[in-house]
């Protein structure tokens, strides 16, 4: 497995506070890594050191198979970042901010900052004003810029916070754009699960400074259960009518409420028996565990995350 990005027991003490307590993150080639977790979580902090631009308290990060140090990195050329809000000079037109970075950068090729422009839907407004953008123009203007030296490897840390949905949709298209066609490797934060949902090929589950999970999309969909719902009046009588049919797979997860995870087609024979029995059945459907309920799971039901 070819890994662009692994972290070792990475930790960052502020004080007595552990921001980041022991996370490993594994990012293999041609993933879109999404990192989900809420404000607070330790998201920043995390790229902040894998960036080099903190000192881990603890820890280890390899980029590109090699062990770095903070500050001295041939590496860092090869990756792109969008770090919270990008910052602009707003009397500058876009290519004139970008052309500044071109430089900055030593990239000679004039044509990298054209296609840049091009990829994030800018080469229309690249005249213009950066103070007359909106935010979404300046969140793929950021983009365009970490994307100015074709770096294999792009972090962007929340780069849809504050946008509106169209705005959002442009950006996960982005993304999408980058992992597909440019074979980008593409790590991406966020505290909103039905972004990260929609784009990661993998995602790692920060909480409280720790990695709870880090697990493939796939594997996530399996873990997400179907099950039939029946709420009675007597769960009790319910529950023996059902072990009776052989059904042993179920739980009473409240006074009222009976999840069968088995013979998912049977729910109609199910309300006739109880029915027959005289068992009163207010409400009998299939449903689906949402990952939002097996996050809520993993983190004891204190994890909060925006849908
Ligand atoms: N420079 C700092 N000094 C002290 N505490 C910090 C500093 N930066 C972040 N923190 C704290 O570390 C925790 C994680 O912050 P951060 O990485 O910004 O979270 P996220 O990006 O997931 O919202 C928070 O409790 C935050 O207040
Ligand atoms: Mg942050």
């Amino acid at each position: 497995m070819d890994y662009i990005l692994k972290t070792q027991n990475l930790c960052k003490l502020y004080k007595n506070k552990k921001a980041v307590n022991g996370v490993n993150i594994n990012v293999s080639k041609g993933d879109i890594y999404g990192f989900l977790g809420q404000n607070g979580a330790g998201k920043t902090t995390t790229i902040r050191m894998i960036l080099g631009l903190i000192k881990p308290t603890e820890g280890e990060v390899f980029l590109f198979g090699e062990r770095i140090f903070p500050g001295q990195n041939a590496h860092y050329g090869r990756i792109g970042s969008v770090i919270e809000t990008a910052g602009f000079y707003p009397n500058l037109t876009a290519v004139e901010n970008l052309e500044i970075h071109r430089r900055l950068m030593g990239v000679t090729n004039k044509s990298y900052l054209e296609e840049a422009l091009e990829i994030t839907g800018l080469t229309d407004v690249r005249n213009k004003r950066v103070k007359g953008f909106s935010l979404g123009m300046k969140q793929r203007l950021g983009i365009s810029r970490a994307l100015l030296h074709k770096p294999e490897f792009l972090i962007l840390d929340e780069p849809t916070n504050g946008l509106d949905p169209v705005g959002i949709k442009e950006i996960r298209k982005l993304i999408q754009d980058l992992s597909m066609k440019r074979k980008i490797t593409v790590l991406v934060s966020s505290h909103i699960l039905s972004e990260i949902q929609q784009i990661a090929s993998k995602i790692g589950i920060i909480h409280e400074g720790a990695l709870l999970e880090e697990i493939d999309f796939e594997s996530l969909k399996k873990k997400s259960r179907s099950y039939i719902e029946i709420k009675t009046s007597d769960d009790k009588k319910a529950s023996f009518l059902l072990e009776k049919r052989k059904i042993t797979d179920y739980k009473v997860i409240e006074q009222g409420v009976i999840r069968v995870y088995e013979k998912l087609n049977e729910s109609s024979i199910f309300n006739r028996i109880l029915s027959e029995n005289g068992v009163e059945v207010s409400e009998i459907r299939v449903m689906n565990d949402t990952l939002e309920d097996y996050f809520l799971q993993l983190t004891g039901g204190s994890f909060r995350i925006q849908s």
